[in-house]
């Protein structure tokens, strides 16, 4: 079955499709692209494509689609049989209890990290309504500090990143999630030029393996930014260079809580109490896996 590419049809030509012919057509291309979950993307794409919520869907999946309905999700199944993840073709993402902005040349967020936002919230659970001061290293598209902000009222953040564009898109993210005005995005690298203590400091930095670039999966190597990846020969550049300025950025009682790749949780964690912290906890994501590391500075030994 052939979707239209948005000529008008001659008189004579094929009914337009149904809905959900539309979505059979566009699993069967995916599918064949070895696109996981083609029926479920399928519908995804659709509703993208006719700007369709799942109950409207759900409520007439027998009506036509129009020209440019058709038009859009011939485009859209292309790009995803190219292996272009859904988020960037639908320039959105949901994390958390938000809707994001998945920018180009920004690492779009994922599920995992997650993870990560409820780590810190079951950590500072008894000051959640206190003035608590976020440092964000590495915003990207601002996921965390918006996800953060969100749920703790009184909260302010302070979210970097070396990149412009995520800079412009934790910008464009916190406006769009009413937050801008509990947070400063400042370009830079790391921590280094802030003086500041914070209650909490989140990180997702950038830790696969050089080497192992080259071997993940095309919606990743071909659509997240190097600079959003790369933790260099053994993954953990990006936590050493954090950590030389972590200890004089902790305020008294400070957590800080990083991502990690799913076989870095032991490396990360020494790394950390070598600079002075101990682990308050490891934190595993959905598929069981170690992937938070949270630690407070050690207690002074008397
Ligand atoms: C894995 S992404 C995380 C993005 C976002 N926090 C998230 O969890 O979705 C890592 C981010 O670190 C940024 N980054 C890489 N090197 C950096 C550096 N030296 N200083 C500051 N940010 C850096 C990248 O631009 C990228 O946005």
């Amino acid at each position: 079955m052939k979707l239209g590419v948005g000529k008008k049809p001659a008189a004579d030509s094929a009914p337009a499709l149904m809905r959900i012919e539309a979505i059979g057509a566009v699993a069967d291309r995916l599918e064949a692209a070895g696109v996981e979950h083609p029926q479920d993307e399928a519908r995804a794409l659709l509703r993208g494509a006719a700007g369709l919520t799942r109950l409207e869907l759900a409520l007439a999946p027998r009506a036509p689609l129009s020209e440019d309905e058709s038009r859009i999700l011939s485009d859209y199944a292309a790009r995803r049989a190219a292996r272009e993840p859904m988020s960037r073709i639908l320039g959105e993402r949901g994390f958390w209890t938000l809707d994001l902005t998945v920018a180009p040349g920004v690492l779009d967020p994922r599920p995992d990290t997650e993870t990560l936002v409820e780590a810190a919230l079951s950590l500072v659970a008894e000051k959640r309504d206190a003035l608590l001061s976020i440092l964000d290293l590495g915003a990207g598209s601002g996921a965390i500090a918006c996800a953060l902000l969100s749920e703790l009222p009184a909260a302010w953040a302070l979210a970097v990143d070396i990149s412009p564009d995520a800079c412009r898109a934790t910008a464009a993210n916190l406006a769009r999630c009413g937050l801008s005005n509990r947070a400063s995005v400042v370009r830079g690298r790391w921590a280094e030029a802030f003086q500041g203590r914070f209650d909490l400091i989140v990180s997702n930095p950038p830790y696969v393996r050089t080497e192992d670039i080259a071997g993940l999966d095309p919606e990743v190597r071909l659509h997240d930014p190097a600079l959003a990846l790369d933790g260099g020969a053994d993954g953990l550049d990006c936590y050493r260079e954090i950590l030389r300025d972590l200890p004089r950025l902790l305020a008294e009682d400070a957590v800080v809580l990083f991502e990690v790749g799913f076989d870095q949780a032991a490396r990360v964690a020494a790394l950390l109490a070598a600079h002075g912290l101990q682990i308050e906890r490891v934190a595993r994501d959905a598929g069981g896996r170690e992937r938070i590391v949270a630690a407070r500075l050690a207690p002074l030994s008397t």
